[in-house]
């Protein structure tokens, strides 16, 4: 698109929604899953995915010329390096997360212009209760959640274990761990560290499987609770990865606070999160700000901001890791009473 008229480059960017609503619907007949075997025909896979051959056939075609796809010279698709992402059950599937984009997300981000005058989620308004809250009423889409969420951020985990050395801490707690993906893989990667994992009740509930599944249930104690009343004492390190980017700055500094609580003194503090760079510099991180204000109400914020966020609960930044992903590792230390 760079180099191209500003007519042709915008009209691209506007077009936007096609390109979610397609790969959703994909995501939604599953046409990755189908295809693993091998390439296929729009007139087969049509009666195992209950469309019609005709529609089916244009809705490949037009994924397949984003390379999510690929069309043979007798119009049969096969599965590419960005529809291998879109299989439901591979590691680092994106599949959650298209059913998210495409349907819950895309709905809430159709009121984005709420969101920009009032400051408010948007979801909030359409569901009428925040977001955390209606994925523990509807435990179907808090689990697409969760598995969204190992989709999305998954290989922030291996990036940040490769830029953070998390070798001097004995028990770490992972404050709004969700399904343990994260601290699995850490504890998985430092076998004489214990772990604590803490989430909302029903949240922890479907994570204690995942520890069992792992291995790591002896290493690893499972809190269920509400990080704005207390987190639990006990750790040498306090990790919250995509925690406080959910919220404003009130009920961040409630969760920061909490979490200093819980500490005696010379525990570290790990806000792992995207960093919004200045000035013009192209970042994902200024439109996950924008997802963070539709959704949940958040927002991204720049390092200033996150050590002026710090400091009035009583922390001290001490770096800034970044990582190979758009993520960075804010380390603090406790530096009040
Ligand atoms: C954006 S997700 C991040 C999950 C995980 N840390 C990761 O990086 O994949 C936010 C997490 O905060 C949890 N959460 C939301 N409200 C909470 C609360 N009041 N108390 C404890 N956890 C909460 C959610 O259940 C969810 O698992």
């Amino acid at each position: 698109m760079a180099g191209s008229p500003p007519q042709d480059q915008l009209a691209h960017l506007m077009a936007g929604y096609w390109y979610t609503q397609a790969i959703y619907v994909a995501a939604q007949l599953r046409l990755a899953d189908l295809l693993t075997d091998g390439p296929k025909a729009a007139d087969e896979l049509a009666p195992a995915t209950g469309t019609s051959a005709r529609p089916l056939y244009r809705l490949l075609r037009a994924l397949a010329s984003v390379e999510i796809f690929a069309e043979d010279s007798q119009r049969r698709f096969s599965l590419t390096p960005l529809a291998e992402c879109l299989r439901s059950e591979v590691p680092g599937s994106l599949w959650s997360m298209a059913i998210l984009r495409g349907g819950l997300q895309y709905e809430a981000w159709g009121q984005l212009l709420h969101s920009v005058q009032t400051g408010q989620s948007a979801f909030e308004k359409l569901h009428g209760l925040p977001i955390f809250e209606y994925f523990q009423q509807h435990a179907e889409d808090g689990k697409l959640f969760d598995a969204a969420m190992t989709g999305v951020h998954g290989r922030e985990t291996a990036a940040m274990l490769d830029a953070y050395d998390f070798s001097d801490i004995g028990t770490l707690a992972d404050i709004g761990g969700g399904n343990g993906s994260v601290l699995t893989a850490i504890l998985q990667k430092y076998p004489a560290m214990q772990g604590i994992l803490f989430d909302l009740p029903g949240v922890v509930e479907r994570a204690r499987a995942n520890l069992e599944a792992s291995g790591l249930s002896d290493r690893c104690r499972v809190v269920g609770g509400n990080f704005f009343e207390a987190v639990p004492p006990g750790a040498d390190a306090y990790l919250m990865r995509h925690i406080i980017h959910d919220w404003d700055d009130e009920k961040s500094l409630t969760i920061l606070r909490n979490c200093r609580k819980a500490m005696g003194g010379a525990e570290k503090l790990l806000v792992v999160e995207g960093v919004v760079l200045p000035d013009n510099q192209p970042s994902i991180s200024k439109f996950f700000d924008l997802a963070m204000m539709v959704l949940p109400g958040g927002m991204e914020r720049t390092e200033d901001e996150y050590r002026r966020l710090s400091e009035a609960a009583g922390f001290r930044l001490t770096r800034i890791v970044p990582t190979k992903t758009w993520i960075s590792v804010i380390e603090g230390e406790v530096s009040s009473a």
